[in-house]
């Protein structure tokens, strides 16, 4: 139970069913109800997440799902005070939601560019700055932010993705300054190449496989676990000491 009696807000955790691909924010969510939180998921992809909940609470757990599109600061302000009527305190806030869409510089387009800094850069700081006052009432909390290993280094295929993620790095880092005598801990995860519902179709082609295989020292590609693992450290009492911090989860990728 490292998670006993906290409340946690997921983003872009509708892919949250047993037997189904799951994505970091699902899988996430299951290692969270296993630990004794009670889930809040949320999604723009309304009828999976729905169901996802419902799953949930027919294994005994507590979990509802919420609309939230993490662009909207509207969004954000109305789901934290369902979440606060509801339960009366915000634990941890799982900053997840993504989008991707590659391609060369020359190729992509404003439109490309301002969905990925909005999804990911605007997406990280609304919620952030949403979570805070709720977290402050009760001395503290866990952010943590999907960021990417393509926040560390440069993305070959995805440079607005890599951008937006790159945002999210030091955007964590410099909220983690501002509040860490709050105890309010912020700190970013950054994931290496992982089957998910977002990379299922590009990374089950045999010759991109193959290219992220070569690219990953330890010779699979990460799964949805792999990530949550490292997010509930993140998100539990374990990890009371770390904030601002960077945590790499990629089977060697960066470390080469
Ligand atoms: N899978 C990988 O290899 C990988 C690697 C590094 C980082 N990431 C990041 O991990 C995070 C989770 O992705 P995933 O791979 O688990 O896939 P996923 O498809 O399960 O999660 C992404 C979710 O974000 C939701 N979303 C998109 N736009 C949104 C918006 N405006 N508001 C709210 N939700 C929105 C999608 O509906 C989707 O459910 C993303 O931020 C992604 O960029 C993924």
């Amino acid at each position: 139970m490292r998670l006993k009696s906290k409340i946690a807000l997921l983003t872009g955790a509708a892919a949250a069913i047993k037997g189904e691909l799951m994505g970091f924010g699902g899988a996430a969510a299951h290692l969270f109800v296993r630990e004794g939180a009670k889930v809040i998921l949320t999604d723009i992809r309304d009828d999976l997440g729905e169901r996802a909940a419902a799953a949930l609470r027919a294994d005994g757990h507590d979990a509802r799902y919420l609309h939230l599109d993490v662009t909207s600061e509207q969004n954000w302000a109305q789901v934290i005070d369902t979440v606060l009527k509801a339960h009366g305190r915000l634990d941890i806030l799982f900053n997840n939601a993504g989008v991707s869409f590659p391609g060369k510089v020359e190729d992509l387009t404003v439109e490309i560019w301002d969905r990925e800094l909005n999804v990911h850069a605007k997406g990280v700081f609304l919620g952030t700055r949403a979570a805070i006052p709720a977290m402050r009432k009760n001395g503290g909390g866990s952010i943590i932010n999907t960021s990417s290993v393509m926040g560390i280094v440069g993305s070959p295929t995805s440079p607005a993705y890599s951008a937006a993620k790159g945002a999210i790095t030091t955007f964590t880092k410099s909220a983690a300054l501002q509040y860490a005598k709050e105890n309010i801990r912020i700190n970013s995860v950054h994931p290496g190449y992982a089957d998910t519902p977002l990379t299922d179709r590009r990374f089950n082609d045999p010759t991109i496989r193959q290219q992220l295989l070569d690219r990953t020292p330890m010779g699979r590609l990460g799964t949805a676990e792999d990530i949550a693992n490292g997010v509930l450290f993140l998100a539990s009492d374990e990890s009371s000491w770390v904030t601002g911090s960077e945590l790499v989860i990629d089977g060697g990728m960066t470390a080469q």
